[in-house]
């Protein structure tokens, strides 16, 4: 590949891999963290690219965790009216995730991810090696989206062998790589099918109604020690498959099993507050249109179903 077109931006907490990664190519370290994705970074880098003499032939790599693909990837899009990008993502979120899929962006004032643009990627490349420096913490985050993905998507019952290698106190990374290759797949199959999110796209937010009223209710009721997005996702896991059973969706146990599964891989699984205290937040969920909330619901692993729900309490049919 031409090195004098390519660009180089990471976070600056994985300094060291990405200037092994750069080889001397032209390369900004960016503050990569929630406060900082914002418009503001997002000019700063097209700045960067202008000062650099970037053109319509550049291509830009984003190195580090979602903040920075999500970034980065937003900036590609509107500098000269759009350059390519490719990511190099850090965090096991980010390479099951956040670089694959195509939705970039950032934040405005404090709503997450309110302005932004769906453009791919030329291509991701998984360096599973990075994951060495992750905090356990965010490893465990990435945990759940991976079990997620196989919760949807079974094939070659990578559920059961995810859950066996994140259960270990010491992450075998050689095992989990080809585990983060088959979850990054299964999220660019379903994208490819429905890049904007009108029908199928929909599953991966398996989990994520409750992750996000969870997510909501720590925003307004600020605590010590917030959950992660990855364990409101755990948490909300358990939440779709209790009321999938609630539902008569699945066989009874599902739940249970789940629970056990995510809670082996460090994961929680009870909801920070009385539920009540959600119910507020689950109906203002961005996912939720005209009083009706796409719920993705879990038939068994392997297997989930969309439903539009109304009432969250309603019996079995
Ligand atoms: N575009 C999408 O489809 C999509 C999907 C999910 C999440 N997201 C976005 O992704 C972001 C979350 O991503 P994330 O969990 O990757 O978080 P992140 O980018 O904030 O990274 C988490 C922390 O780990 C550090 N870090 C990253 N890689 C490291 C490494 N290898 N070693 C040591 N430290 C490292 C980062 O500096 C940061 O402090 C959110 O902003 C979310 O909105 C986007
Ligand atoms: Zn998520």
């Amino acid at each position: 590949m031409e090195n004098k077109s390519i660009y180089v931006i990471y976070d600056r907490n994985v300094e060291s891999f990405a200037l092994k990664l750069a080889e001397g190519r032209p390369a900004l370290a960016i503050t990569a963290d929630e406060a900082h994705k914002t418009m503001d970074t997002v000019l700063d880098i097209c700045r960067w690219l202008l000062a650099q003499g970037a053109n319509r032939d550049a291509i830009v790599w984003a190195v580090g965790g979602g903040v920075t693909t999500d970034l980065v990837g937003f900036a590609a899009s509107i500098y000269k009216r759009g350059v390519r990008y490719a990511n190099y993502p850090t965090t096991l979120l980010s390479q099951v995730d956040a670089g694959v899929g195509g939705k970039t962006g950032v934040n405005l004032d404090s709503y997450k991810n309110m302005i932004g643009v769906t453009k791919f990627p030329i291509y991701t490349r998984i360096l599973p090696e990075v994951l060495a420096t992750l905090p356990a913490r965010e490893l465990r985050s990435g945990a759940a989206e991976m079990l997620k993905t196989f919760i949807i998507d079974n094939k070659g019952d990578r559920y059961e062998k995810a859950v066996k290698v994140l259960s270990e106190p010491k992450i075998d990374f050689a095992a989990l790589a080809p585990l983060i290759e088959a979850a990054a797949a299964v999220k660019r199959k379903i994208v490819e099918q429905d890049p904007y999110e009108e029908n199928l796209r929909r599953c991966l937010n398996l989990g994520h109604t409750y992750a996000h009223a969870i997510e909501w209710y720590q925003h307004t009721h600020p605590t010590a020690d917030p959950m992660t997005h990855g364990e409101a996702v755990a948490v909300g896991m358990v939440q779709a498959a209790l009321l999938s059973e609630r539902l008569g969706l699945c066989k009874a146990g599902l739940a249970e099993k789940l629970r056990k599964d995510l809670q082996a891989c460090g994961l929680p699984t009870e909801l920070p507050c009385p539920e009540a205290e959600l119910e507020a937040a689950l109906w203002k969920d961005k996912k939720a249109e005209k009083g009706i909330i796409h719920f993705v619901l879990i038939k068994k692993i392997g297997k989930v179903i969309i439903k539009d729900l109304d009432d969250l309490h309603q019996p079995a049919a």
